[in-house]
């Protein structure tokens, strides 16, 4: 989809449900004239994401949309204009307090359903067979949803067998389509899959230019498990938007350092899940399926991996 065809869609359901304000359209037009989005050729729908095929034969885009921290009538707004924009994976959890407002969003976008794939987690408060079953109803009541894509259990914290019996439930009745982990590490994983039925088809865990988590890859390939990258800016720590080595592989394809690491990620085989509250961003995010970086631009991103995340408050 074009970068003008990405922003007419946001433009036209701006129109039908608010009034376009002046501000808006200028910014718009700002979006046509800008040299930074390449134009690609038009393609129906988020149909030019390229998807993955998980272990149970559920397909799942290999790019997303991150929500962190986007709440409210703002956080739909943005939740919403990513979908016009031509993203379809939609990634929340109940801690980040907004499953309603994605809800909204996915409302507002009046996108089919069946389209959209769309991940909650399951936060440690909730872990135990019965709190995970009340949790999961409470996640598909605020986001008005009949069932969920990929549910995952946020933290290997408290009573995760119980949890993952109650999702493997919920999985074999078809209220969710693919069951999966977060910032579970290899020892956490063991134990799960002795214990389990059902094999996790996603381990979500942090991974960018910094911290790349190559090891944590190679592992959950041979488990036949999909790695997703969770801040694949590392939220622009370490100084990631301007970092020099990123700038220089963008300048020769014109690309910004956030598309040179989402296209890193994709290359790698990894899902990513950027955020942003921008539309500029949004759509900025999605461009990176017109350029291919070659095996030295690969390696000279590897080079930059500082083995270490960047969120020491988060663990
Ligand atoms: N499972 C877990 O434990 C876990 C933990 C953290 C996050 N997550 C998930 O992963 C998603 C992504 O991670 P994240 O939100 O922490 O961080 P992120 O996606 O690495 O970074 C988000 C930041 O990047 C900025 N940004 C986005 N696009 C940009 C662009 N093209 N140019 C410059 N700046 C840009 C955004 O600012 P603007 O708004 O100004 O664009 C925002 O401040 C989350 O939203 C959440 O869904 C999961």
């Amino acid at each position: 989809m074009s970068t003008e065809n990405q922003t007419k869609r946001i433009g036209r359901r701006d129109f039908l449900k608010y009034t376009v304000s002046l501000t808006t359209a200028s910014l718009f037009m700002g979006f046509g004239s800008s040299k930074l989005f390449a134009t690609l050729a038009p393609k129906k729908g988020g149909n030019f994401i390229k998807t993955i095929t998980l272990n149970n034969g559920v397909k799942m885009p290999m790019l997303g949309f991150g929500t962190l921290t986007l709440k409210g009538v703002e956080g739909a707004r943005c939740v919403a204009d990513a979908i016009s924009a031509g993203y379809r994976l939609l990634d929340t959890a109940m801690i980040y307090g907004n499953e309603l407002a994605v809800g909204e969003g996915i409302k507002q976008s009046g996108i089919k359903r069946e389209e959209l794939f769309v991940t909650s987690k399951l936060w440690v408060v909730d872990s135990g067979y019965e709190k995970t079953m009340k949790a999961f109803a409470s996640t598909l009541n605020k986001l008005g949803l009949e069932y969920l894509d990929l549910y995952l259990i946020h933290r290997p914290r408290g009573d995760v067998k119980g949890s993952w019996k109650a999702m493997e439930e919920l999985y074999k009745t078809g209220k969710i389509r693919a069951i999966g982990v977060s910032n579970f590490e290899k020892s956490h994983l063991d134990e799960l899959i002795a214990n389990s039925k059902v094999k996790p088809v996603i381990n979500q865990i942090e991974s960018h230019a910094f911290f790349q988590q190559g090891m944590a890859n190679e592992s959950l390939k041979k488990y036949g498990i999909q790695m997703e990258a969770w801040a694949p800016f590392a939220e622009g720590r370490n100084g990631l938007f301007t970092n020099e080595t990123l700038a220089a592989i963008g300048k020769k394809y014109n690309k910004t350092n956030a598309q040179v690491c989402l296209r890193w990620h994709f290359q790698r085989g990894i899902i990513a899940i950027p955020r942003s509250s921008q539309k500029t961003h949004i759509i900025e995010n999605l461009q990176i399926f017109d350029f291919n970086l070659d095996h030295s631009e690969m390696q000279t991103i590897a080079a930059l991996d500082l083995n270490k995340s960047q969120f020491p408050e988060w663990t």
